[in-house]
């Protein structure tokens, strides 16, 4: 059962103009509610940013190349989207579409922590527990010292340096040492094993830099246990499309012009034109603003005003998964401030034989660099630096892949958005403008994410709706 649903029936045609998530849940809704909708897509698939990549798929790039991946069987990459967080709506949709989810490993302690300048990676465990131990220890040495009895009383001391010794696994002289914690050389098992060591200084530990790093699975959206669809993120605006009927959908579809009529809306595009009674402007912002037609100009000055922002991925399709034979890396993300940034490790397919790596995954100026390049230069580049972190197999097992600069994706120019504020241009936009509405992650607080997506297009058709039931 659905936990969103239009009360009312209503008869009004809508054309739709994008064919990514936002605008494939306004038809989804709208046409549950009997709308009769049109869907016009530039592209030659649907999904927009929500693409999945599979052997014998085909990759363009604005003023460059064409990749043609050449991926396995059952081996594919989640160019965009790649997790969504318990609370998101899109889980909703997965549940109602029918679509099987798996956990997605967003947090790992057995991946690595690499800085530019280490010799050896390290793994998270032991960068947390070394770094939660010296912190903890300094702490209970400040609260014995009595350099804290001003702001801590005498009672809440004890329970202090209770936990204080607990989340620092600190000795009973509350002092920080190896321990199981770390991780091991070798692991017990009819041996007792041996503890990972030598611990490394305070002051080295403080050189993991751990900060950049440690709070990202304490956030709100990227918190464990997150999701992902079986057999890829597509999964989503395929079964939307289905719902949505093919015959609805015009992909390859243009639009080059968007006027407002007294009464309706027409839309012209590549393969002729179209007349609706409403339109719903589900493209990026930054392509909405650049077609002619007669919104108003404080609306397309609102549109001009989120700005693109750039971010890359590249997959990289390994004849062996020897991050799970050699480095016991179950999914997960390695860390790193190399200009790869991530390295996400795959969270289907385990102990399988092939599978696929994302080699990297940056943003802002790290992903323009790349996007500059040929793939074949953002792969040895990509490469090279995995190879700091993983050694020689990196390179050697490596049989395919393919990269994305999302800037230079075509009818899409961009990861996503930021606004410069949350203000008047956001709002306004929130409203439609005669007959037409916008639709989009970037009209929500959940901007990069399918939910805002998916909410904004919750919010749109409801408006809409009560639009039409008033004025018939
Ligand atoms: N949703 C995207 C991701 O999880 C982009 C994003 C990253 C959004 C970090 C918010 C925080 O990678």
């Amino acid at each position: 059962r659905s936990d969103f649903a239009l009360k009312g029936r209503a008869a009004a045609k809508v054309v739709i103009l994008g064919a990514g998530v936002a605008g494939l849940a306004t038809a989804y809704e709208l046409g549950k509610a009997g709308y009769d909708c049109t869907v016009l897509e530039a592209r030659d698939r649907v999904g927009g940013r929500n693409f999945t990549i599979r052997g014998g798929d085909r990759v363009p790039e604005l003023d460059g190349e064409t990749q043609e991946a050449r991926f396995g069987d059952g081996v594919y990459f989640n160019a965009g989207p790649g997790r969504i967080a318990q609370w998101m709506v899109t889980l909703d949709y997965c549940r109602e579409l029918g679509i099987p989810v798996e956990v997605f490993v967003n947090d790992n302690p057995n991946a690595y922590l690499f800085n530019r300048g280490m010799t050896t990676p390290v793994r998270f465990r032991q960068a947390r527990a070394d770094t939660y131990g010296y912190v903890s220890e300094l702490l209970a040495k400040a609260t014995n010292a009595g350099a804290l009895d001003r702001t801590v009383t005498r009672s809440d001391r004890e329970v202090l340096l209770d936990f204080l010794s607990a989340f620092g696994a600190l000795g009973d002289d509350d002092v920080y040492r190896a321990s199981e914690r770390r991780g091991y050389q070798t692991n017990p098992g009819v041996d007792a094993g041996t503890l990972l060591g030598p611990v490394p200084s305070f002051s080295e530990t403080l050189r993991y830099g751990l900060g950049r790093t440690v709070a990202f699975p304490f956030g709100y959206e990227q918190a464990m246990p997150m999701f992902q669809p079986v057999g890829g993120m597509d999964a989503i605006v395929n079964k939307l499309a289905d719902a949505v009927g093919s015959d609805r959908i015009q992909v390859s579809t243009r639009v080059t012009k968007i006027t407002n009529l007294p009464d309706g809306v027409e839309v012209v595009h590549s393969g002729g034109s179209i007349k609706a009674d409403y339109c719903v402007a589900a493209l990026p912002p930054h392509i909405l603003a650049r077609i002619p037609g007669n919104l108003s100009p404080q609306v397309v000055g609102a549109l001009q005003s989120p700005k693109p922002l750039s971010a890359g991925k590249i997959g990289l399709e390994y004849r062996r998964r020897w991050w799970e034979t050699d480095d016991r890396i179950f999914g997960g993300i390695t860390e790193t401030n190399l200009d790869i940034t991530h390295i996400w490790y795959p969270s289907y397919g385990f102990n399988g034989t092939r599978g696929l790596v994302v080699g990297y995954y940056n943003l802002a100026a790290a992903a323009d660099s790349y996007a500059a390049m040929k793939h074949v230069d953002r792969r040895s580049r990509a490469i090279e630096q995995g190879v700091h972190i993983h050694g020689d197999k990196y390179r050697t097992e490596l049989l395919n892949s393919v990269s994305i600069a999302w800037r230079r994706q075509p009818h899409i120019e961009g990861a996503w958005v930021e606004w410069p504020s949350y203000g008047a241009a956001f709002k306004l936009l929130q409203e439609p403008a005669g007959r037409v509405y916008f639709a989009g992650d970037w009209l929500t607080h959940l901007i990069a994410w399918q939910a805002g997506a998916f909410d904004s297009a919750r919010k749109v058709v409801t408006q809409l709706h009560q639009r039409v039931l008033k004025e018939g």
